[in-house]
């Protein structure tokens, strides 16, 4: 480890150093002159006097500097049977306009926008639009529902929203103007104006309160790039946390735009003219960071896919994509391989196009399990790399680094820390473990740049939730262990955050509504595994006292509740009612003891246990046969 052993010394010995090389890589109206500003440790910024434009850098730059031309964007649309190439002119011109017509809306420097769109082009410009104007986006995921976008709109307090008329499932259309209704319906926070791009799939009715996207366009003159301060927030992203309540990562300027194209080179090996796809949507973090940013801060090629892997319109989906557009590499997660695999399992499709510049398969999102690892690997012929991160890190804590030093993949492992990321495994008293055993996986302080800085107008919660449980420590909500060699292998999470079809859900949020319905007395929602999702949400249910209702009856209003208040992609189904749940003797439910019988482990029975008796009936429910 000779090349990767010396990167990653000198980001821990001189983060200072290491991190304002980096910065070299970033066009700044005020060059930084300090990487790290820890006058307010355990909360850390990253370049306190440096001040940019990330937009410019992601377009403007890579025109002056002659790759006008290239194809920045190429969007491929199998559900509408359309594709379209933006080169970087293009879509800094559209970038532009779309930022002059948010400002024609009085939106400033500072100010929210909620994006929530489906995976079209318009959705890259609105996020750069806001960027390119100083305000702050927040995408939501289409496939929530409005209560949980309503969550969003009154935490984030949105000027305007961006919205897409609607989007197009395999099964179905989904109408997003009437989500982003009943959303405001439920919350005190307005927005001034909400913009809506009509799809020709389906047209949405407007109100007075609305805007049309291309009139707004129409009328619109170009923005300029507004300098900010590298500290200022560039998104706010939400994720579940173990609560109902959303956490509102923050991304600053600086630090991302400069963590973000050091990773592009050094982990994944993908350079200006590139073509690169990310498979994945833009309401995840993998979506802002590797479909948006990334790729166009450094002038490569990023593919906007609008699909599933499958069946959209056959099994060679990726495949064709990865031909045609001469892809380098995909970065995609497990769920989504598994899926294909499904399909395709002698993998007949792969044979059938030209992967000739197809050179490496990313993976990340959740655990790769080695069968589908395996698959990809033989399949392929080129190296499949798992790597490990979270929507609030922002980019990878460990992966193979394959601009730097390629190292010999170890099935299970997303192989070492990557540079900036002090990774240790902790005991429960806080005291690092020795090689090979298992423990929390934290990140010694300060995170590098583009980690998140706190939550959003939120400082408390921010070390409450990650700095709190160990001192001087990012609590990562994994567990895991490092080998003799220094690998990773990450093991899962150790809170009630679940990994459905690599989509983060919170199963304390499924629990709320569950306790909510008039017949449940108790409840418990676990993360169970599943061969295609990896992991599926599974609801255990006591009945109150003379509740007089069918268990299937009960089964279908509980489905149509998760789907009604948290939305389709919590893909909660199965519900099993039960006499009692276990619990410790202060009455906390056993939930990790449960999850571990559903999975099939010899889970000890803890000695804190009220009553064994209640596990012991509850164990065929939960691993029947
Ligand atoms: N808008 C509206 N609804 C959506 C949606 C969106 N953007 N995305 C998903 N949904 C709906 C689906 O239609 C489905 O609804 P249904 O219950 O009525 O059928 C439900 O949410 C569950 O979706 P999902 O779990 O994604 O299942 P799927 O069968 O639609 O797709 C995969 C399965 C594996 C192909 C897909 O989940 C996938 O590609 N996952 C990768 C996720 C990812 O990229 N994560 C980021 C880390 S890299
Ligand atoms: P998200 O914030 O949605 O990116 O989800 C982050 C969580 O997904 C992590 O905390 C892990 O539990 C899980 N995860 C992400 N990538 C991996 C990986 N490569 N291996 C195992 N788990 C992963």
């Amino acid at each position: 480890m000779g090349a990767y052993a010396d990167t990653y010394d000198r980001s821990i010995t001189d983060p200072e150093g290491f991190w304002l090389a980096a910065a070299r890589g970033v066009t700044w109206t005020k060059a930084p002159t300090k990487a790290l500003d820890d006058s307010r440790a355990p909360l850390y910024r990253w370049f306190p006097d440096g001040e940019l434009n990330t937009a410019y850098n992601a377009l403007d730059r890579h025109v002056e500097a002659g790759r006008g031309q290239q194809p920045a964007l190429i969007w491929d649309s199998p559900v509408t049977s359309t594709q379209r190439t933006y080169t970087y002119a293009e879509l800094t011109d559209e970038v532009a306009r779309f930022a002059g017509g948010l400002a024609s809306l009085g939106v400033g420097k500072g100010d929210r926008v909620i994006i929530y769109m489906p995976m079209v082009p318009e959705a890259v410009v609105a996020m750069l639009a806001c960027a390119r104007i100083g305000a702050v986006h927040s995408v939501v995921f289409g496939g929530f529902a409005p209560k949980e976008l309503a969550a969003r709109i009154e935490d984030a307090e949105p000027v305007a929203i961006v919205a897409g008329s609607c989007g197009i499932e395999p099964t179905r259309l989904v109408e997003y103007k009437p989500i982003v209704e009943d959303a405001l319906a439920l919350t005190t926070h307005q927005p001034d104006h909400v913009v809506v791009l009509q799809r020709d799939a389906h047209r949405a009715e407007l109100t007075d309160r609305d805007v049309d996207w291309a009139d707004l366009m129409a009328g619109a003159s170009p923005a300029d790039p507004v300098p900010v301060a590298a500290t200022d927030p560039l998104y706010v992203l939400y994720t579940s946390g173990t609560t109902g309540k959303p956490k509102g990562v923050v991304r600053d300027c600086g630090g991302h735009a400069v963590a973000l194209s050091w990773s592009m080179g050094a982990v994944y090996d993908i350079h200006p003219g590139d073509v690169w796809w990310t498979a994945s949507d833009v309401g995840w973090v993998v979506g802002h960071s590797y479909i948006v940013y990334a790729p166009l801060l450094i002038g490569a090629t990023t593919v906007l896919y609008e699909g599933k892997p499958v069946g959209t319109p056959d099994a060679g989906a990726f495949w064709r994509v990865i031909s045609e557009h001469g892809v380098k590499a995909l970065f995609t997660a497990p769920t989504a391989l598994r899926a294909v695999k499904r399909v395709d399992p002698d993998a007949a499709e792969p044979a059938k196009y030209d992967l000739s510049r197809f050179t490496t398969l990313f993976m990340a999102g959740e655990l790769l399990d080695p069968e589908t690892y395996h698959w990809a690997h033989d399949t392929l012929g080129v190296p499949v790399v798992d790597h490990w991160w979270q929507t609030e890190t922002g980019w990878p804590i460990a992966a193979n680094l394959r601009g730097i030093e390629p190292l010999p993949p170890k099935p299970g492992s997303s192989t070492v820390p990557v540079p900036g990321w002090n990774v240790q495994i902790l005991d429960q008293a806080g005291d690092p473990l020795p090689a090979g055993q298992e423990g929390a996986i934290a990140i010694k302080l300060p995170l590098p740049p583009g980690a998140l800085p706190t939550l959003w107008g939120d400082d408390a919660r921010f070390i409450d939730s990650y700095l709190s449980r160990y001192d001087g420590y990012y609590l990562t909500g994994d567990s895991g262990y490092l080998d003799y060699d220094g690998y990773l292998f990450v093991q899962g999470r150790t809170d009630d955050v679940i990994n459905v079809a690599g989509h983060r859900l919170s199963t304390g949020s499924m629990e709320a509504v569950l306790a909510a319905h008039p017949a449940v007395a108790e409840c418990a929602v676990i993360g169970v595994a599943d061969q295609l999702k990896g992991q599926l949400p599974r609801g255990l249910v006591v009945l109150k006292a003379g509740a007089d209702i069918a268990e299937e009856q009960l089964r279908d209003e509980l489905v149509e509740a998760v789907r009604r208040d948290i939305g389709p992609v919590a893909a909660f189904r199965d519900v099993s009612v039960v006499e009692a749940l276990p619990k410790t003797r202060s009455g906390k439910i056993l939930r990790k003891t449960m999850r571990g019988i559903a999975d099939g482990k010899n889970e000890p029975v803890p000695s804190t246990i009220e009553d064994p008796t209640v596990l012991t009936a509850l164990t065929p429910v939960l691993r029947p046969g």
